[in-house]
């Protein structure tokens, strides 16, 4: 027996909703019948995967996603796109939204608290398309956005201070909306907003070699990427 399923809205307003519409039509004619693919999170992604479930329907496709959130899950059961995850199937490609890339594909993502799942996503697949609007363009790669870092919560104020070692200039826990206290990503840990003036090729490993570190927003030199404007 099936459950009910819950309609999950996006839950604030969409900036750009125009242009994510047009970028989502992109990514829906890449997709065909068979496909295993990666479905990123954020409000991109999330026009985009209403998008490419039309195209489901339409032409009665049959495809698995592997979604990197609880809300995109929670649309793909919504919309009847089956899931798996990343331990059962490899993603033929993915796609997924940005917070900032720069000329030479570099990207902070990790807004939505998703960057772990969606860095699993990325490295796993061939292709992985980036549905950028023209907001998320900089000349400098940290202008806008500070990276995420996800750190086990007990390691906390160690990964603080190696931040600070590594450069970061301003390092806060984040808290939000519909909780007290700081928001518990979906694999139980916590997050530190990294504000870096200065983020150099190394500084994505940097990062994931200090122990308590799970994961940073931070994507440096993946050649996968292709960014769709
Ligand atoms: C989710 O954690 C993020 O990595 C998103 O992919 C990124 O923040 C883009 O979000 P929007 O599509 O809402 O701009």
């Amino acid at each position: 027996m099936k459950w009910n399923n819950l309609n999950l809205e996006w839950n604030s307003h969409i900036e750009n909703e125009a242009e994510k519409q047009e970028l989502a039509k992109k990514v829906a004619s890449k997709v065909n019948d068979g496909d295993v693919i990666g479905f990123g999170s954020g409000s991109t992604s999330y026009i985009a995967i209403k998008e490419i479930a039309k195209k489901i329907n339409n032409e009665k496709l049959n495809i698995l996603a592997i979604p990197t959130s609880y809300e995109i899950k929670l649309l793909c059961d919504r919309l009847n796109i089956p899931t798996v995850t990343i331990m059962e199937y490899k993603p033929d490609w993915s796609f997924d939204g940005a917070d900032e890339y720069n000329d030479k594909n570099w990207m902070i993502k990790g807004r939505g608290a998703a960057m772990f799942k969606e860095k699993l996503n990325i490295v796993s697949s061939n292709k992985v398309y980036i549905l950028a609007d023209n907001t998320k363009y900089v000349d400098r790669l940290g202008k806008n956005h500070s990276i995420p870092v996800e750190c086990f919560p007990e390691a906390i104020k160690f990964v603080k201070k190696e931040l600070e070692k590594l450069g970061a200039n301003e390092c806060n826990i984040r808290t939000g909306r519909g909780k007290d206290g700081p928001i518990i990503t979906e694999n139980n840990n916590l997050i530190l907003d990294a504000k870096f003036n200065e983020i150099n090729e190394k500084l994505e490993k940097d990062i994931k070699l200090i122990p308590g570190v799970i994961e940073s927003g931070l994507f440096i030199g993946y050649n996968n990427v292709e960014i769709l404007k």
